[in-house]
């Protein structure tokens, strides 16, 4: 609370090293506390807008498991609990200890009836599965790259097998980052999905939502 109350007059940064994600930076500002990375924010910053905007494409009230892949400080946990009222399952995944536990510290985000936290690499939780998913938010990053395993067709026919019928998936790419999404699309158009683009979203990410 004092820190909170402290940084309206003097805002501070506290650096925790991580294995995985390099510097971690947790800035408080005007008694508000943002997770960023060297290059980029990973959570309560922009990256929460641009989820925001994404859900706000899509019918969330008929859901009732939600996968999100890349916890981060878990604002879209936030997001869906406050402003979308989801009261259904969310099961978040993340392969860095060392977020999850700023998750839990710094953003209250823990395991409860509704909310299961996993620490596991991403496609190694969807090939160790066998729930299904009515929406999969894919948000995995380290710093303001996405892993190249995140664009090949072992990981997304992964993804769609662990998506209900008339799923949907949420995909955050930043669009300062080139790279080719045809292999991403083949695997869609193969298993009979539709998606959009949404480019430039808070004019630094694109988001790819598929049906
Ligand atoms: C942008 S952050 C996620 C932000 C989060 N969705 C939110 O709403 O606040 C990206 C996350 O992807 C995670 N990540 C990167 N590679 C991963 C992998 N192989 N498996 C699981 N998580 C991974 C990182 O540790 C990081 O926490």
């Amino acid at each position: 609370m004092i820190r909170k109350l402290i940084s309206f007059a003097f805002p501070f940064t506290r650096i925790v090293k991580s294995e995985y994600n390099g510097n971690l930076e947790l800035t408080t500002i005007f008694g508000k506390t943002y997770l960023n990375t060297a290059n980029t924010n990973y959570s309560y910053g922009s990256l929460q807008k641009v989820l925001k905007f994404s859900l706000k494409q899509i019918d969330v009230t008929k859901a009732e498991h939600i996968l999100v892949l890349g916890l981060g400080g878990g604002s879209v946990l936030k997001t869906l609990r406050t402003d979308f009222k989801f009261a259904g399952r969310i099961t978040a995944v993340d392969i860095d200890p060392v977020i999850i536990e700023i998750s839990k510290n710094e953003f209250g985000i823990s395991n409860n009836e509704n909310t299961s936290v996993v620490c596991a690499d991403a496609l190694d939780y969807l090939t160790g599965t066998l729930e299904k998913f009515d929406i999969l938010i894919i948000d995995l990053f380290i710093d303001n790259r996405i892993p190249a395993r995140f664009l090949t067709e072992t990981f997304w026919c992964e993804v769609i097998n662990r998506l209900k019928n008339k799923g949907t998936i949420i995909f955050n790419m930043l669009n300062s980052q080139h790279f080719s999404i045809q292999i991403v699309e083949n695997v869609l158009r193969k298993h009979g999905l539709v998606w959009k683009i949404f480019r430039e979203v808070e004019k630094t990410n694109n988001i790819l939502i598929a049906y």
